[in-house]
């Protein structure tokens, strides 16, 4: 008997090797542990023995049985991995399409405005939102009871406690209303010469409608030296304009006011919409505002310690939405800030 399960163990070795599928497998199984098997009469004849054979034969008979079984679940297990491997795989399907983000209109325009404006030797320098009236209104010579204040109704957001904590009384803190207070925290910091370009959000109580959003964004613009002119201010504004809106596109300055800017103008460009006839877009007149400009005020100068008798400088400021409203056709300023992904990916 023992010869017998000696016999049965190296047959089923050597042709254990052979199996390459499942079905040979299962045959395999079938022949050394089937009902029919030679192992399963080696189990069967058990009775007929004494008792010491028995359970000698009987332990050997159920090893063998065990190891039969393990190598078996052991191919069984190595075939299973090679039938998942070899799932045909076809390498020249194209991938899934990544849908890949883009700049917002406005940050694009802030972009360009800044391409146009570095190669003149203009640096981006940047300010808080959160501003103090002080930097917002009265060092740029705003005196507190003037009248231009008006036209930039502010959002106050309260002051500081002696513990330094946020409290509810009014007048101290406030969201810029425009980019202009960046001048000044330069200045403070800076000797001339200076030429900066700030950009950034700025908030004003207005209404939302197609013209108006209580927040929108501005790009500033500062020059000071001991010989800026006038003239400085038109080449560099006429180099900004033809770059931006096209060489045929006219410019022109109509005198205006602004506390800190002394002569004020505001730039208007040709219209690019009718090219000047009058459209409904230039309100028939055939020129669009597009920035506001002028000479740095003396008094500004004295706010942050610079002689206006020794430096002179420029200033002017445009509204980023503005100038991408035309630019691109865009109607209504609201739409860009719907989030709507028709209107954006258009950019
Ligand atoms: N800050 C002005 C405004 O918001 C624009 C401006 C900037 C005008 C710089 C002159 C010089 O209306």
């Amino acid at each position: 008997m023992l010869n017998e399960l000696e016999k049965i163990k190296k047959e089923f070795l050597d042709s254990v090797e052979a199996i390459k599928d499942s079905k040979a497998l299962e045959e395999l199984r079938i022949k050394f542990l089937g009902r029919k098997s030679a192992l399963t009469s080696v189990l069967r004849s058990l009775g007929t023995l004494v008792q010491e054979e028995r359970v000698l034969v009987g332990q050997k008979a159920n090893t063998l049985r065990k190891e039969i079984e393990e190598r078996l679940e052991q191919i069984k297990n190595s075939l299973h991995q090679k039938d998942t491997s070899e799932v045909p795989m076809d390498y020249t399907l194209p991938g899934f399409p990544l849908s890949l983000g883009k700049e917002h209109p406005i940050t694009k325009t802030i972009q360009e405005i800044i391409d146009i404006f570095s190669p003149l030797g203009f640096q981006v320098a940047t300010g808080p939102e959160i501003e103090t009236d002080y930097y917002n209104f009265e060092a740029l010579n705003f005196p507190s009871d003037h009248p231009a204040r008006d036209e930039q109704d502010s959002l106050q957001i309260g002051g500081l406690s002696a513990e330094g904590i946020l409290t509810k009384a009014k007048g101290k803190y406030l969201l810029r209303t425009q980019t202009s207070p960046v001048q000044i925290r330069v200045m403070e910091k800076t000797k001339p010469p200076i030429r900066i370009i700030a950009p950034g959000a700025c908030y004003r109580r207005d209404n939302p409608d197609a013209s108006h959003s209580p927040m929108f964004h501005q790009v500033e613009g500062l020059a000071v030296d001991t010989d800026i002119h006038f003239t400085d201010l038109k080449g560099v504004l006429s180099e900004f304009v033809h770059q931006m809106f096209g060489k045929e596109v006219k410019m022109r300055f109509v005198p205006s006011f602004f506390p800190f800017t002394e002569p004020s103008a505001e730039v208007a460009i040709s219209c690019i919409i009718c090219g000047g006839k009058g459209c409904p877009t230039c309100g028939k007149s055939g020129w669009l505002e597009v920035l506001g400009a002028g000479m740095v005020h003396p008094n500004v100068f004295k706010y942050v310690n610079y002689d206006p008798r020794e430096y002179t400088g420029f200033a002017f400021g445009m509204g980023v939405e503005r100038i991408a409203m035309l630019k691109y056709g865009v109607h209504d300023i609201r739409l860009f800030y719907q989030n709507n992904l028709q209107f954006l990916k258009q950019f």
